[in-house]
C-alpha cells in the first residue's frame, strides 16, 4: 500500500526513523483486551485539565458498572488508571449516511484533528464494524488522541465509559443502510449529526430517506439533535454562486436541509489521506471545526 509523502506529520511518529512512536508510561492510556471486538489505538497525549464546566449534550447518563461486565470495558491499566467517572463531554459528533463512501471516516478522522488543534481533545469512536478509522489511527503510528472501536447497538450507552476528560466526541457511523441498530444508536447520543453528502444528483436524491430517518430519530431523544448537510468532494475549493456545487446547495436548503457554509473540497490530500498521519491545520477541516463549535454557541 502506498502511502502519500504530502500529508505531513502530527509530530506522533519518529520521522526520522520513520517508525512509530514509543508511548512514553506517564502518558499512555490503557491497552483494551481486544478478544470482544472493542478495541482501542494506543495514544500518546498530554495529561488533561478536567473540561470548565458546560453540560454534555448527550441524552444518556453513563452507563451503570453492571453493564461493564463485557471484558473489552474493563481495560488493562499500561498507564495510568481509566477514571471512574466519566466528565461531561461539550461537542459530540455523528458522521451519518444511509449510503457507504460518501466520505465519513475521512470526514471523522480529519475533523477530530481539527478539534484537537483548536484545544478541544477529541474522543475519535469508530462504530463501523469495517474498522477503517481505527485501522488508520494504527498505520499512522497512531492519532494524537484516543481512538476506539465501539461496532455495537449500544454505543450510546457504553460510549461515556470511555470519556475520561475529552470534551469532544466524533462518531464515524456505519451506513443506515447496513448497520441501522449501530446508526441508530449513534444518533441517540450525538448531539449534532453531519450528513456528509457529493454535490451530484445521484447522491441528492438519496437525500428524502435520510430526511425521514432523522425524524424517526428526533422523536426518540429527550432534546432535538442539530443535523447538517456537510458538502464533500465538491467540484471547486472555493464557494461558486453557478454550477453543480450551488445547485446542490439550493436544492438541499430548498428541501429544508440546514447545510453548512463549510464545504470540504474534492481533493488528493483528502483521498490519499487514509493511513498517513494528518496535518489539518490549514485544511477546510479547521473551518468545519469553528463553524460547528459557533453552531453550537449560537443553539
Ligand atoms: N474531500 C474528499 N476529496 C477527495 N476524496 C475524498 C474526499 N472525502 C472522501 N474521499 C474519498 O472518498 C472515498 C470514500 O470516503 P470514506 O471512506 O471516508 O467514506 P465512508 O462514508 O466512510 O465509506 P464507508 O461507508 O465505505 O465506510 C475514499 O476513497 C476517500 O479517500
Ligand atoms: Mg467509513
Amino acid at each position: 500500500m502506498k502511502y502519500p509523502a504530502h500529508t505531513a506529520s502530527s509530530g506522533t511518529r519518529d520521522r526520522r526513523s520513520g517508525s512509530p512512536p514509543s508511548v512514553d508510561p506517564a502518558h499512555a492510556t490503557f491497552r483494551l483486551r481486544p478478544s470482544a471486538g472493542i478495541c482501542t489505538s494506543q495514544v500518546k497525549e498530554p495529561r488533561l485539565p478536567p473540561p470548565a464546566g458546560r453540560l454534555a449534550h448527550s441524552n444518556e447518563s453513563p452507563a451503570p458498572p453492571g453493564e461493564r461486565g463485557d471484558p473489552c470495558l474493563a481495560p488493562t491499566p499500561v498507564g495510568r488508571p481509566r477514571p471512574l467517572a466519566s466528565a461531561p463531554v461539550l461537542f459530540s459528533y455523528a458522521f451519518v449516511n444511509l449510503k457507504p463512501g460518501v466520505g465519513k471516516t475521512t470526514s471523522a478522522v480529519w475533523l477530530a484533528h481539527a478539534l484537537h488543534e483548536s484545544g478541544i481533545p477529541p474522543l475519535l469512536v469508530d462504530s463501523d464494524p469495517a474498522s477503517s478509522a481505527l485501522r488508520w489511527s494504527e498505520l499512522a503510528g497512531g492519532f494524537p488522541f484516543p481512538v476506539i472501536a465501539l461496532p455495537v447497538g449500544d454505543v450510546h450507552r457504553r460510549v461515556n465509559d470511555f470519556l475520561g476528560h475529552r470534551q469532544a466526541v466524533v462518531f464515524d457511523a456505519p451506513q443506515l443502510e447496513d448497520h441501522a441498530h449501530i446508526a441508530r444508536s449513534i444518533m441517540r447520543y450525538a448531539s449534532e449529526w453531519i450528513v456528509p453528502v457529493t454535490p451530484a444528483p445521484i447522491e441528492l436524491d438519496r437525500m428524502a430517506p435520510i430526511g425521514g430517518e432523522m425524524g424517526d430519530m428526533q422523536s426518540l431523544r429527550a432534546t432535538p439533535a442539530r443535523a447538517a448537510v456537510l458538502l464533500n468532494r465538491t467540484n471547486r475549493p472555493d464557494a461558486t454562486r453557478t454550477g453543480p456545487d450551488a445547485d446542490a446547495r439550493e436544492a438541499l436548503t430548498e428541501r429544508g436541509f440546514d447545510v453548512l457554509s463549510t464545504h470540504i473540497p474534492r481533493l488528493d490530500l483528502y483521498a490519499q489521506s487514509f493511513g498517513s498521519p494528518i496535518e489539518v491545520k490549514t485544511s477546510a477541516y479547521m473551518d468545519l471545526a469553528d463553524e460547528l463549535i459557533k453552531r453550537q454557541d449560537k443553539a
